[in-house]
């Protein structure tokens, strides 16, 4: 079956049509940028935007930046605030006319990886840490997702690890890989220390460097590169829509 996976993020909005089956996209992705501000009019309209590029009017599945229930969105971080008890779910069928689905991003991520990344046929606890404008987290215990889990937001130091963490902070503040990777490798040994993970899957556009920075993390875990790179948020957003069904 074919759903429409769009992952949104901090920073951009990506969409195309995946085979649930194979988890393959069967058409180029296409991306526009996230609006600024990130309002829930502005994000409507260029996810309005991304399905009509597709002239879609099947179901959509959509990955979204923040903690969501019932469609509704709970927290808003890399997201204007405005966007805080609005109903995502409901705000983007209006704007594609289309089913519209709406999960965590990394939630999202997680289970593509599971089903057919790095995840794939393994069977304890994973953590899926995505590393981008922000750090997402997801956990699946034997297979089972627990939604929702905002571990980006733990405190090191005193700062918000994904202030101090993410991808995008590398890049702004022009850090070094060795200086990110120390703050990664002390961001996720207090992932281990409070979750003690089997394995620990890497995910974001900046898994696709993970020659870079993997090598130099010292903690016990065993981590790994996100599979699916870019394609995982957009995979996953269709994954959670099959659910739904
Ligand atoms: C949000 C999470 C999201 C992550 C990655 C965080 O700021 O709170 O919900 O998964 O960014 O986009």
């Amino acid at each position: 079956m074919e759903i429409l996976g769009v992952d949104i993020g901090g920073t951009g909005i990506k969409g195309a049509p995946v085979d649930t089956a194979t988890g393959q996209l069967t058409a180029e992705r296409y991306r526009l940028p996230t609006p600024i501000p990130a309002t829930p009019e502005a994000m409507s309209a260029t996810v309005a935007q991304v399905a009509e590029h597709f002239n879609w009017k099947g179901m959509v599945g959509c990955g979204f930046p923040a903690a969501v229930r019932e469609g509704q969105v709970l927290n808003a971080s890399n997201i204007a605030k405005s966007w805080l008890g609005q109903n995502a779910q409901k705000l983007f069928a209006k704007a594609t006319g289309c089913a519209v689905t709406v999960a965590n991003d990394a939630d999202a991520a997680g289970y593509a990886e599971m089903q057919f990344g790095a995840g794939r046929d393994f069977n304890g606890i994973v953590l899926i840490i995505t590393l981008g404008t922000g750090i997402g987290t997801a956990l699946f215990v034997q297979g089972q997702l627990v939604p929702n889990l905002e571990l980006g937001h733990i405190e090191i130091n005193g700062k918000e690890a994904e202030k101090w963490t993410a991808a995008i902070v590398r890049e702004k503040k022009q850090l070094s890989w060795k200086k990110w990777a120390g703050r990664l490798d002390i961001y996720l040994t207090h992932m281990q220390s409070y979750l003690w993970p089997d394995l620990i899957i890497v995910g974001g556009g900046v898994s696709q460097k993970h020659d870079k920075f993997l090598p130099l993390l010292t903690l016990e875990t065993r981590v790994v590169p996100a599979q699916m790179r870019n394609e995982a948020g957009i995979v996953g957003a269709a994954l959670v829509a099959q659910q739904a069904l």
